[in-house]
């Protein structure tokens, strides 16, 4: 069935409290649900219908009274209760299987511990409730279990009370004392340990703050709580926001299938993102937890306090959440004003929008940041809602400053705490407080697709001035079927001009008195606009979208020498980095098509002098000069063809490494020698900046004909390594110099890092990934190697994490191996659809999204991957992964 916008009508009632007890017994957990409940004077009448799923109903009672089987019904969905008072007391008691709950939605054992995840439906599949977001009411908690199995007892709030019970049983009480949505709640209990730290917070109160962990991973945990008291501290100075409750916790799971959830005082993570130390983290690995224990922490305000009224509004929370989260580590980065530090995030970002969501849509899944409709909801917490959706919330601080997006989100608590909402309360609270009319601005969560904006410019002498034609559209690929409101968005377009000798021009619009500024906002906000700068004495260079204004594809014709003039000069950092990605796109995609028609490979050698200037330049950090040297993906590179080919932008790619490598090869050598981390292990952007291009040097010098170097300084540097960037980087080198010089150079150190680490799941994972998304060589494609660690004791279906390492590396992040000419990675990934599709149906939707771009590629391939999807949709079962290849085949 489908869901509809459209279709949204209030609760018929409302829940003033609810009591929930359980017995947990991984088996057979029982659930005593006491609900004050009354009719929805703002609703139609209705019958009473509570949602549940794969539960077991035992009884019902009405103000104490037990109903009879005739007056209740429970079925697939949920319970009917016929007649009931305009206000009454509903005991429902129900029962679950926790410890056969594969699908980790609900209430599941992991490792033999209890765990939750409600958001979205799942806490329908514990208890029946008015599982919706716009239903919030106070929660009192009580938990029983085995006291030896199960020592530590926790949900959301404040624990109130605990004590033994007769058999070795224990309980404990918790009360939370703020509404909330029931896909808040969350429970926990086993044997787990914490680091707990006590701290004050703006208003002088002390707060209680704990990492639970099992015990064994008590030395993982001090960077995540080093990033919650940043998070703390960051929310109250940035946006006035306090911690709101005496006690925060944070809980780690292997078996999880997302990131992690915000539960009200209790956020449970993937121990993916909580758990750190040098020996068993990467830099990337610090960055993204302190990222996601932001985010998390952020929602306690950002969707908790004020929360979404349907999940058509979860970007509501998610994008502006995102935002945050983003913000939060940019000022970590770099502080509030070294744009150039910051910049390093944002490149970090927009890289993965521009891979991710573009092609998301621009393909079967397209839809806006507030959807129209879904099957699943599960499958919306996409790229779209969330980084989309967070570019969308960042152009209104590029609109009204830090200053004025401060004004709406202050008025936005203002008005709208403790309530569920929409995307068009936010809205409305940031034109209110900036005096402004946002109505043109509701577009950009009503249309879906990417906007394109083409660029004109003319330059007149005689009249010193410089017109800028801005015309926006959706192209050719425009999805215009799923846009409900047409017409032009207002886009913030932030602009500079740049002279002869790399300055910045002092910008003058037609009709200003004086100039203002070198970086210039202008709003699009008709179909074409021109712009007019005056007082322009020489024809500028143009420098478009800077910092990346609004989430479009700008179209400009820029020479090649331009984009190296930007590369080389502009001082917009993020620009600077957007030049050298345009000038490496374009060579790559020409060589791609040269690759296609059988032609020789050759590669501009002024392009390769623009990349070596940058590389050499000291002034430049470490940091941003890996990022300018990275190559574009070979996703984003297919994506931007006609007809996808994996293969022939694989061996673009690969051409154009081997050049640069060759070219520069005095320099990566240098350079690696240069960027040394000798000493203690340090954790700052600085250091892990260092580290970054450092070990992309080594990279590059492992594309040599001859990668001896790279072999000798990459076992030396596994040998000696003090922590885990460097032991990864080293063997990532010797898995792809092995595709030149033969699987035995990698194999040792290889097994090494097995042995070495066979206790540390998260660390087994990394072993998987390298192993999956490696070259692979004529003799042996990386098909077989995945196979073969499919059937490794290591190996489970069942914990999402592994499934990915190993799976999703080779589906999604090995293009050039998964798209192989024989189909063999499609049949490989079929396989696995089916497999997950009846274990866990949110992990095998994720998995299944690995071929609904299958219409862009090239035809034998597409032929191929079609059948694939034929044949996986006569076999799944699950409403997730249904949805995604029924939208794919349409
Ligand atoms: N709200 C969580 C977060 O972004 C994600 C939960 C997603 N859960 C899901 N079943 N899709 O922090
Ligand atoms: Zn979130």
């Amino acid at each position: 069935a489908v869901i509809r916008r459209a279709d949204y009508a209030a609760p018929a009632f409302l829940i003033d409290s609810v009591s929930l007890e359980f017995d947990l017994v991984p088996e057979r957990t029982i659930v005593t649900n006491t609900m004050r409940l009354r009719r929805n004077p703002d609703a139609a009448a209705a019958r009473l219908e509570l949602m549940g799923e794969a539960l077991e109903f035992v009884s019902a009672a009405i103000d104490g009274k037990t109903l009879p089987a005739s007056a209740v019904r429970a079925h697939e969905h949920g319970l009917t209760i016929e007649d009931v008072p305009d206000a009454f007391t509903l005991t429902i008691e129900s029962a679950c299987n926790p410890g056969a709950n594969t699908t980790l939605s609900g209430l599941y054992v992991s490792s033999g511990n209890f765990f939750t995840q409600c958001e979205a439906e799942g806490f329908r599949r514990i208890t029946y409730f008015l599982d919706r977001p716009d239903v919030m009411t106070t929660f009192t908690v009580t938990l029983r279990a085995d006291k030896t199995a199960y020592p530590v007892l926790l949900s959301n709030g404040n624990l109130i009370e605990q004590g033994d019970l007769p058999d070795g049983r224990h309980f404990a009480k918790w009360e939370d004392p703020f509404k909330k949505p029931s896909y808040l709640f969350a429970l926990v209990a086993g044997k787990l340990v914490a680091l707990e730290e006590r701290i004050r917070t703006g208003s002088g109160k002390e707060k209680l703050l704990q990492v639970w962990v099992e015990p064994h991973d008590l030395d993982k945990t001090r960077h995540a709580m080093d990033s919650l008291i940043n998070s703390i501290r960051w929310d109250e100075e940035r946006f006035g926001l306090e911690l709101d409750l005496d006690r925060f916790m944070i809980v780690a799971v292997s078996d999880f299938n997302m990131g992690a959830m915000e539960n009200k005082g209790l956020n449970i993570f993937n121990t993916k993102y909580v758990l750190a130390n040098q020996e068993t983290a990467t830099d990337t690995d610090f960055g993204n937890i302190e990222a996601v224990v932001g985010h998390e922490y952020f929602h306690n305000w950002t969707g908790n306090r004020v929360t979404c009224r349907d999940w058509f509004q979860l970007s509501l929370k998610e994008g502006l959440t995102v935002f945050r989260d983003q913000e939060f580590s940019a000022d970590m980065q770099g502080g509030a004003t070294d744009e150039a530090a910051r910049a390093v995030k944002r490149i970090d970002d927009v890289r993965v929008l521009r891979q991710m969501q573009f092609a998301e849509d621009a393909g079967p899944m397209a839809h806006p940041v507030r959807p129209e409709s879904y099957v699943e909801i599960n499958n919306f917490y996409t790229l779209t809602v969330y980084e989309k959706g967070a570019e969308v919330v960042r152009m209104y601080q590029t609109l009204f400053g830090r200053d004025g997006f401060r004004r709406g989100m202050d008025l936005y608590f203002k008005r709208h705490d403790g309530q569920a909402v929409t995307c068009d309360d936010f809205r409305n609270a940031m034109a209110d407080a900036n005096g402004r009319d946002l109505a043109q601005f509701e577009r950009w969560y009503s249309q879906a697709g990417t906007p394109r904006v083409s660029v004109r410019t003319a330059y007149d002498a005689a009249s010193q001035r410089y017109s800028v034609t801005l015309s926006q559209g959706y192209g050719e690929a425009a999805p215009a079927a799923r846009e409900t409101q047409k017409g032009p968005l207002l886009i913030p377009f932030a602009i500079g001009l740049i002279d002869r000798a790399g300055r910045d021009i002092p910008l003058r619009l037609e009709g200003e008195a004086a100039a203002n500024g070198t970086t210039r906002v202008i709003e699009l906000t008709e179909q074409e606009q021109t712009f007019t700068f005056v007082d322009v004495k020489e024809p500028p260079l143009p420098s478009l979208l800077r910092n990346f204004s609004a989430p479009v594809i700008v179209e400009y014709d820029y020479t090649n020498d331009e984009l190296a003039f930007l590369l080389a000069h502009d001082s917009d950092p993020f620009n600077r980095w957007e030049a050298g990605q345009r000038l490496a796109t374009r060579e790559l995609l020409a060589l791609a098509a040269r690759a296609q028609a059988g032609e020789p490979l050759t590669f501009d050698d002024s392009t390769v002098a623009a990349f070596s200037r940058v590389l050499t330049d000291e002034t430049l950090s470490p940091a941003f000069r890996e990022l300018a040297l990275v190559l574009p993906s070979e996703a984003y590179l297919a994506e931007q063809m006609a007809e996808a080919d994996p293969a022939a932008v694989h061996a673009a790619r690969q051409f154009a490494r081997k050049r640069l490598a060759r070219a520069l090869k005095n320099e990566w050598l240098a350079i690696y020698e240069r960027h040394a981390t000798p000493g203690a292990y340090e954790p700052t952007p600085q250091a892990a900046g260092h580290r970054a291009l450092k070990n992309l040097a080594l990279a590059y010098l492992a594309e040599l004909d001859d990668p001896a170097d790279a072999v000798r300084l990459a076992n030396a540097q596994y040998e000696h390594a003090n922590n885990m960037t460097d032991r990864a980087a080293a063997l990532a080198v010797l898995l792809a110099a092995s595709a030149a010089a033969g699987a035995g150079v990698a194999q040792g150190a290889l097994d090494d890092f097995y042995r070495r680490f066979e206790q540390e799941p998260l660390v087994i994972d990394k072993w998987f990934a390298l192993q999956a998304t490696q070259r692979g060589s004529a003799g042996r494609p990386v098909i077989e190697i995945v196979r073969t660690l499919m059937a490794h004791p290591a190996f489970s279906l069942r914990n999402p994490n592994r499934a990915r390492s190993l799976i999703f590396s080779f589906c999604a992040a090995n293009p050039a191996q998964f798209h192989a000419a024989d189909g063999s990675g499609y049949a490989f990934w079929a396989e696995q659809v089916v497999a997950l599709d009846a274990l866990n149906p949110q992990v095998a939707a994720r998995l299944t999204r690995s071929l609904e771009m299958w219409r862009r590629y090239t035809p034998a391939l597409r032929e191929r991957m079609r059948e694939a999807l034929e044949r996986v949709a006569t076999q799944v079962k699950s409403r997730d992964v249904r949805e995604i290849v029924e939208k794919a085949l349409a």
